[in-house]
């Protein structure tokens, strides 16, 4: 791998290779999601929990502290909402010279396979990889599915994340499923999970992350189900020892019901 590749991958995978990243992105077809209103008072108070933070770039402009040197992860992909037919009609919205300018450790692009626009979503990916491949930068792959969640099946996702992996991306992001170690075990590049829409209670979050990283998954790329919880930063913290600390699903339970009774102070 060549030194600058290398070098991005390694901010975003720390030495035991695996990660923990915010997922804080949402807002490029949601808008304002709750929890997400106001990113900057959401996003501070975790960012000395995780490895990197998945954003988009007014969000980073406009709502990080620069000089932070929090390792970043760009959404470059959209051009969709919420509102609009077909959530998987994205085009690449971020030249790769913005990334550049931003000094990212990656940039990040959704893939709609099976959509309506398949073919232009993956002609997205591939073109994205062409650029970023020239300055050393790392792809990171969503398989998304839109408003479709039922398809978030193991066969269904090993054919998005495979194809993923053989157009170029560096990263894949995906859901965890049921046979999840199948998905793993056909892709070839690091694998980290989405945790989806919040779940009714942080301990089914934190079952879901102890199961995809014990199928194999590199970490996490979590979003709602860590800064739409009451208790933020005891679920980023009990993330951080599932994904870091190797910690089963009962300890990390038991880490955050300690944290929601005595609150860390801010970092
Ligand atoms: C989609 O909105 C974004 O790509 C998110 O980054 C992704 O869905 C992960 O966030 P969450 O854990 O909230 O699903």
């Amino acid at each position: 791998m060549d030194w600058g590749m290398h070098n991005r991958m390694s901010r975003i995978f720390k030495e035991d290779g695996r990660t923990v990243m915010l997922a804080v992105d949402h807002g490029y077809f949601l808008g304002a999601v709750s929890r997400l209103e106001e990113p900057g008072k959401t996003i501070a108070p975790l960012i000395p929990y995780v490895d990197s933070l998945m954003i988009t770039r007014g969000i980073l402009r406009n709502c990080v502290e620069a000089a932070g040197g929090i390792p970043v992860v760009l959404r470059v992909s959209g051009g969709n909402s919420i509102l609009g037919d077909d959530l998987s009609n994205e085009g690449i919205m971020v030249s790769i010279q913005e990334a550049i300018r931003l000094n990212v450790s990656a940039v990040a692009l959704s893939i709609y396979v099976g959509s309506k626009y398949e073919h232009q979503t993956l002609t997205n990916l591939a073109k994205l990889i062409d650029q970023a491949q020239d300055y050393g930068i790392p792809v990171l792959a969503v398989t998304a599915v839109g408003k479709e969640l039922a398809k978030r099946d193991a066969h269904y996702l090993s054919l998005s994340c495979r194809i993923a992996a053989e157009l170029g991306a560096q990263i894949v992001k995906t859901y965890y499923c049921e046979d999840f170690e199948k998905v793993v075990k056909s892709c070839p590049v690091p694998l980290v999970i989405a945790g989806g829409p919040k779940l009714k209670k942080e301990e089914d979050a934190l079952e879901m992350a102890y199961s995809a990283l014990s199928c194999g998954a590199k970490g996490v790329d979590m979003g709602r189900n860590i800064w739409q919880s009451r208790w933020p930063i005891a679920m980023v913290s009990a993330i951080r020892q599932i994904v870091h600390d190797k910690a089963t699903a009962k300890k990390a339970c038991d880490l955050f019901h300690h944290l929601q009774n005595n609150p860390k102070p801010a970092k």
